[in-house]
Formats: structure tokens, C-alpha cells, sequence
């Protein structure tokens, strides 16, 4: 089936099989690889990216059911080579170890902080419980989260 979508910013048309699934597309079809695969189950929450404004789990979904849309990976964060401020603040924050789960970790944590809400910790928290770390223990990873949100309000103030 013929698919159009956006991606990071870049118009993609692709034949794709009906079965296969977007995760699948994004890293074999188009090459970005920064989002992972971590069970088959939708539970790691690894490769988690931004669907029209939502965190969706790229596993759970089709490609073709990805038409007309617009999604941002990982690949689509850091601009000109700068990182994201929730890239700085996971590297600044120990909020990663061996790395497989960071890039759902992150794409979370942007979908969290575009609601433009005040987040607590226990806010944290429940907004991360749909991504799993098998390194971490999680703390360097909430505070992280509570980091960039530091660094984000810094500027867009
Ligand atoms: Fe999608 Fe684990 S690979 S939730
Ligand atoms: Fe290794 Fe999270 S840093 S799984």
C-alpha cells in the first residue's frame, strides 16, 4: 500500500506490506535505528515515538496505519548537532546506563513536557510507568525528567 507520512520533518511516500509494523518501517525502511526494539510484547515502551503530538509505542501500531501523519524519533530531537535539553539532562542526570531504553525514555519524556503542565515527581513516575529500565533503578531517570524541565522552561523564558 502506498504510505505518506512525515518524519522528523521530511515527507517519506513508501509500498508498504499491510502487516508490518511502524517500528519495523522506521528502522529497516528509513534507517533510524534509534528507536528500539525491546519485546514483542508493547510493554518496554523502547520504541516509543511522537505520532501526531502523542507518545505512541511504534510497535503497536502499523506503518500504513502511520498515513498522513506526522512523526518525530529520536533521529528528529537535536538540532544542528546540539542536543535536545532532555538529551543534556539524561546525560547530565546518570539517567542511563547500558542506553537500549533511553531513546523511548526520552521520546516519553518530550511527549510529558509538551503539556504543558508543572510535573511532581510521582508525575514523573506515572508518566514513564509504560517504559521499562533494566539498568538504572529509575531515580537517575525521574530526575533527569525533572531536569529538563528545568532547562526547558529556562528557555523558553
Ligand atoms: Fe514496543 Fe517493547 S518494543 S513496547
Ligand atoms: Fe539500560 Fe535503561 S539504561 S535498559
Amino acid at each position: 500500500m502506498k504510505t505518506r507520512f512525515i518524519v522528523n520533518g521530511d515527507e517519506v511516500e513508501l509500498d508498504l506490506e499491510p502487516r508490518r509494523l511502524l517500528v519495523d518501517v522506521l528502522r529497516e525502511d528509513l534507517g533510524l535505528t534509534g528507536t528500539h526494539i525491546g519485546c514483542d510484547t508493547t510493554n518496554c515502551g523502547a520504541c516509543t515515538v511522537i505520532l501526531n503530538g502523542k507518545a505512541v509505542k511504534s510497535c503497536t501500531i502499523l506503518g500504513v496505519q502511520a498515513h498522513g501523519s506526522s512523526i518525530l524519533t529520536i533521529e528528529g530531537l537535536s538540532k544542528e548537532g546540539e542536543l535536545h535539553p532532555i538529551q543534556r539532562a539524561f546525560l547530565e542526570k546518570h539517567g542511563l546506563q547500558c542506553g537500549f531504553c533511553t531513546p523511548g525514555m526520552v521520546m516519553t519524556t518530550y511527549w510529558l513536557l509538551s503539556q504543558g503542565k508543572k510535573l511532581g515527581e510521582e508525575d514523573v513516575k506515572k508518566g514513564l510507568s509504560g517504559n521499562l529500565c533494566r539498568c538504572t533503578g529509575y531515580q537517575g531517570i525521574v530526575d533527569a525528567v525533572m531536569y529538563a524541565q528545568e532547562l526547558m522552561k529556562g528557555e523558553s523564558s
